[in-house]
């Protein structure tokens, strides 16, 4: 079992980092492979639906090629995005449209467990409907996507901070919804027979 976390955020060590690695290390806990992609260290480029992907390779050289294929050799992917006008950012964004390619050749990404965590700095800014923009990419890639019911119904819904980068820590509600986000995956996981 393999456990990819992809990080969002233009800002590294930030809060929306530090809701994802709660995520992670209880993967980590269980004996899960586990590897956490940062966007802010990664060169991303846009789509600009030139449709070779619909025969060949992408033609753009940038460090996509390493991320798809850290995604298409997991068994889940957890998502985590600051909330940006109550959406993911534009890095993330970028990433979903470049994804394409998996999708049109051979529905890599199908049948593969997902979560979405969103940091917002508002209590109510928008996490919820941010991660459902993350689980609206994830059922196009036809991914079983997994919520939280105990805590919260849309993944991990975290309190961050526009200044202070670490202020997620003392969000006890919404770390526990990102253990708990990654406690259904394993569950999911497990269900559908992953080793
Ligand atoms: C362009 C932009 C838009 C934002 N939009 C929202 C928003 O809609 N709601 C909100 O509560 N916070 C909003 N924020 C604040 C961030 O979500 C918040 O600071 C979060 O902690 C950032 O995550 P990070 O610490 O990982 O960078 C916005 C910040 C930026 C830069």
């Amino acid at each position: 079992m393999k456990v990819v976390g992809i990080c969002g955020s233009p800002r590294k060590g930030g809060n929306t980092e530090i809701a994802l690695r709660e995520a992670m290390k209880v993967f980590e806990e269980r004996g899960i492979e586990t590897e956490t992609i940062l966007l802010c260290e990664k060169d991303i480029r846009y789509c600009v639906h030139c449709n070779t992907c619909l025969t060949d390779p992408c033609p753009i050289q940038d460090d996509i090629p390493e991320i798809l294929d850290k995604m298409i050799f997991s068994d889940g992917i957890v998502i985590a995005s600051p909330v940006y006008h109550s959406d993911v950012t534009a890095q993330l964004k970028a990433l979903f449209d470049r994804t394409l390619p998996l999708r049109r050749q051979g529905r890599k990404l199908k049948n593969k467990v997902g979560g979405a965590i969103a940091v917002a700095q508002a209590r109510n800014g928008g996490q919820e409907i941010t991660c459902s923009q993350i689980h609206k990419w994830m059922l196009f890639q036809e991914m079983i996507v997994a919520v939280d019911l105990n805590t919260t119904h849309f993944g991990g819904t975290v309190q961050g901070d526009r200044i202070r980068l670490d202020a997620a820590k003392d969000d006890e509600i919404g770390l526990e919804t990102c253990r708990n986000l990654a406690l259904r995956m394993i569950e999911l996981m497990e269900l559908i027979g992953v080793r």
